[in-house]
């Protein structure tokens, strides 16, 4: 993927006052807002390859205001005009030259995604990257709007970045949405998980050794550092790192150099160090487990994953998300959830987060008997808790004497009707009815 360029600057001058949902829409998609209040100077700092696009607020604009904003814009000729208009069932639309002036009006409350996509489509330096790496970052929650926003600062800046959160919060995978975009987006995008490889061989891992340099090292390797040379270096669970390696980290980040095990060359590495933890790595330094200098070397710039249960309607968002893709590469007949399943999931509190609710998903998808997904077919309850072993069991029996009775009643207690609406043999209808001792006459 190419290297996305965000050094020149995308800017919104809103010509009134905009509301906090607009303010962290625009900012998650990389505009920055100035909002020039009645009796500001509108004054823009400009540079070449800057996008700079006029909103005006006809909500809020008194006709005075509107004159100097006209007065204004008459002087920026080169600069597209947007306008927010009173919702028409509540007052005339204004009449003004200046509207018409607008490349499109957007009645309020604006459609912001209607209107990020056309100021998308202005944009002087088109990153239509951008805009596919942060898809991997699914959310609308303002707490995810505001990480996104944070994450397009950060990319572009050459410094180190602590990314903290829980388990399953998509650390790894803001990761590699810096990594992208970044000017270094073409070069080696290098991850290891620093919990997962045996202390005894972390330094040897990260720096690479000489031949010799301990017993089985039969050639000279290169290390995690070499190779991501001129690319970046992602340390995910960095607070599981030994001291000694530690040490040597230090080094990377203070001199910029590495020396392979069994050797006393410094090598220059030209590398930028994203790291990861989901412990609390003030508490290690406390604790004498992590150093502290390294710690302060490696939070520069700290960018912090909420968790799933703190992210509102991201959870029913991701949901369906994950099914839809699900449904695209497996043959299943789950399409949705049941209305009891989707309050369970926003009230469960997700301890695995993304990852959990994405494993959750795709085993409900698996197992679910009708076209709705239910809460046990997500191993949750209606109050929306984990259910396990035998809770299970009788909830999924239960669920699926529901969907048969539901079917049944559906079609008028027609097997065959029935056998076609759940896609499933009449001789598995008979077998289902006599499993509930539903008996068809009585029914009838
Ligand atoms: N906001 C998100 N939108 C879509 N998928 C996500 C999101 N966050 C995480 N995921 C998915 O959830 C899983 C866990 O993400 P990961 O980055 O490995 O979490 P962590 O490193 O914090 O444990 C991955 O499959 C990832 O693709
Ligand atoms: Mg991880």
């Amino acid at each position: 993927m190419a290297a996305v360029s965000e050094s020149s600057r995308r800017c919104v001058i809103w010509f009134g006052k905009p509301g906090e949902r607009e303010k962290v829409m625009l900012a998650a998609d990389g505009w920055q807002i100035r909002a020039v209040l009645p009796q500001q100077s509108a004054d823009i700092g400009m540079r070449g390859g800057d996008t700079v696009v006029g909103l005006i607020d006809f909500r809020t604009s008194s006709e005075s205001e509107l004159e100097r904003i006209g007065r204004f814009t008459a002087e920026h000729q080169h600069m597209p005009l947007f306008a927010i208009t009173p919702a028409i069932s509540t007052a005339p639309l204004p009449c003004h030259p200046l509207l018409a002036a607008c490349r499109q009006q957007f009645p309020h409350p604006p459609d912001l995604n209607g209107l990020l996509r056309e100021l998308q489509a202005l944009d002087a330096v088109p990153s239509p990257a951008a805009g596919e790496v942060l898809q991997t970052l699914l959310g609308q929650s303002d707490v995810m709007l505001n990480m996104r926003a944070t994450l397009r600062k950060y990319a572009p800046v050459d410094l180190p970045v602590l990314i903290t959160g829980e388990t399953g919060t998509g650390k790894e995978v803001a990761a590699h949405a810096l990594h992208q975009l970044s000017t270094r987006a073409d070069r080696p995008f290098q991850a290891i998980n620093c919990g997962a490889i045996p202390s005894t061989l972390v330094q040897s891992e990260l720096f690479g050794h000489e031949r010799g340099a301990f017993t089985g090292a039969t050639s000279r390797r290169q290390g995690l550092f070499e190779t991501a040379h001129t690319g970046t270096v992602f340390l995910d669970e960095v607070g599981d790192l030994p001291l000694d390696a530690q040490t040597s980290l230090l080094r990377v980040l203070q001199e910029g150099t590495i020396e392979r095990v069994g050797s006393n060359q410094a090598l220059r590495v030209n590398v930028r160090i994203l790291a990861a933890t989901h412990v609390d790595l003030e508490q290690a330094v406390e604790q004498g487990r992590f150093r502290r200098d390294l710690y302060y070397r490696l939070n520069v710039l700290r960018l912090s994953m909420p968790p799933l249960r703190k992210r509102g309607g991201d959870v029913d968002l991701l949901a369906h998300h994950f099914l839809r893709s699900f449904r695209g590469h497996h043959q299943i007949r789950a399409r949705g959830y049941s209305s009891a399943a989707r309050q369970a999931m926003e009230r469960f509190n997700w301890p695995g987060n993304v990852r959990e609710l994405l494993n959750r998903v795709q085993r409900a998808a698996i197992t679910a008997e009708g076209e709705l997904i239910s809460c046990a077919d997500l191993e949750l309850s209606p109050a929306g808790t984990a259910l396990e072993g035998s809770q299970l069991d009788s909830a999924r029996i239960h669920a699926e004497r529901e969907t048969l009775l539901s079917c049944l009643q559906q079609s008028q207690f027609n097997v065959s009707a029935c056998a076609r609406l759940m896609r499933v043999s009449r001789v598995t209808i008979y077998r289902l009815c006599r499993k509930h001792q539903l008996t068809l006459d009585s029914l009838r």
